[in-house]
């Protein structure tokens, strides 16, 4: 299918996933180095200064490959403590540097940078000021965010606020994430705090002059109940109210469900709200940003077929990438939204190493290559019903530090070699770099 003129055909990244290099340049540690030295927080030890694709120093390779590829945008996040390694107060000059040259970059590529503010990395030094759970994280978050539109808004055309905020509830909440805390209390403070600092985000991309536009980026793993079993049901409607709607409702919606207000109520574990918060995130974006991987099937009595929405699950066996464009259309009808929309990361992600088949010294992911047909003709699908989508974004340009699943969960069109950092195209980087030339017509 011929897409639109201007669509965004992309991929995405991370810093904490990507950039690597220990804290080289004077980056501050984030909550996630910190986390990954725990005994068994992260598989085989891995941490983000070590494991990931030092990026930092090899952009300019990961730029060519972008270039090879074909795309015209690149979603990649600040890391807030390169640029304020304390998370508040003295800026970090060659931070600030480093990120202008990748604009810089990319831009002269024509490739449009889509730049994340907060992508999981906070600070280790706002961690040990309370964090999220702390009401003060939504004015150190406003300005940081006022300080990097101020830096880059005459440059940088697209921005989102936070990206998947359940990553905090996982960090609070449940221990999975860091800073691996387990209480439900924190967590939903954390996960309010997030939303509320992601408006105030807003607010200063608005008076900051910047030009471009700004959203905000939730992630969507729609319950399926496995049965009709009245029980199935429940759980399917409690877990979607947990996982996203908590997100969507606040941002896209008239504010939390009175159904995930009174069960915090009855747990004991409601957070503080002020009506400035709501304010806040009532505020207007210009897009909304999805994140799509897949249905999560569930089920009282039978055993789960797959983790609770997450961003690694060994047992995830089942994939319906065909599925994208039923969830987008939902929240769409849900919300009546009327804004643009970014599938802003969508991808397939393999447990354990591929490896090149030997006749072709190639690693043929036709898995991942059958999964990207599915979701992109979901997009070809929703694109001809009149859906305004301006961009598709692949998780993920290489393999990375997948979080918790450290170097052992593989996303990447690329493969990273992580003991030289050789980055190799796999089967599916070339069928992405086909796909996008025939969307163009090319
Ligand atoms: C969502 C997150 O935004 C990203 O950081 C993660 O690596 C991918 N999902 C894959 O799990």
């Amino acid at each position: 299918m011929r897409y639109p003129e201007g669509f965004k055909f992309g991929v995405a990244t991370s810093s904490a996933q990507v950039e690597g290099c220990g804290l080289d340049g004077g980056r501050g540690p984030s909550i996630w180095d910190a986390f990954a030295l725990r005994p068994g927080a992260v598989k085989d030890g891995a941490t983000p200064g070590k494991n990931a694709c030092d990026s930092y120093r090899l952009f300019d390779v990961d730029l060519w490959n972008m270039e090879d590829l074909g795309v015209n945008a690149y979603r990649m996040s600040i890391s807030w403590g390169r640029v304020l390694p304390q998370g508040t107060g003295q800026l970090n000059q060659a931070g600030v540097d480093y990120y202008r040259r990748c604009f810089e970059k990319l831009l002269s590529a024509g490739i449009a940078p889509n730049v994340t503010l907060y992508h999981w990395d906070l600070p280790q030094a706002l961690e040990d000021r309370g964090g999220w759970v702390n009401r003060d994280s939504v004015r150190w978050f406003q300005d940081y965010a006022d300080l990097m539109f101020r830096l880059y808004g005459d440059i940088v055309p697209t921005w989102v606020t936070v990206n998947e905020p359940i990553a905090t509830y996982v960090g609070y909440g449940l221990g999975a994430f860091a800073p691996g805390y387990t209480n439900k209390r924190w967590g939903n403070q954390a996960r309010h705090n997030v939303m509320t600092a992601s408006g105030a985000g807003v607010e200063a991309f608005r008076s900051s002059g910047a030009k471009g536009e700004i959203g905000v980026v939730i992630d969507i793993w729609k319950r399926v109940p496995l049965t009709d079993a009245p029980e199935d049901l429940a759980l399917a409607m409690d877990e979607d109210e947990e996982n996203w709607k908590f997100y969507t409702d606040r941002l896209l919606g008239t504010g939390y469900s009175p159904y995930i207000l009174d069960k915090f109520e009855k747990e004991g574990t409601l957070m503080d709200m002020q009506d400035e918060d709501f304010r806040l995130t009532d505020l207007p974006i210009d897009f909304y940003g999805m994140n799509y991987y897949n249905t999560v099937p569930v089920s009282v009595k039978k055993q789960r077929e797959a983790a609770s929405g997450g961003n690694f699950a060994e047992d995830r066996r089942v994939s319906h990438p065909e599925k994208l464009s039923e969830v987008l259309k939902m929240i769409i009808k849900m919300y009546g939204l009327n804004i643009p929309v970014y599938i802003t990361e969508n991808g397939f992600g393999h447990a354990g190493e591929e490896t090149a088949d030997l006749a072709t010294g190639i690693i043929q992911d036709d898995d991942r290559i059958e999964y990207l047909k599915g979701a992109l003709s979901s997009v070809e699908s929703l694109l001809r019903d009149g859906i305004d989508i301006r961009g598709y974004y692949l998780w993920t340009l290489m393999d990375n530090f997948e979080w918790g699943a450290g170097n052992t969960y593989k996303y990447g069109l690329l493969h990273t070699d992580f003991d030289t950092l050789r980055r190799t195209w796999k089967k599916s980087a070339y069928w992405y770099r086909d796909y996008i030339n025939s969307a163009r017509g090319k």
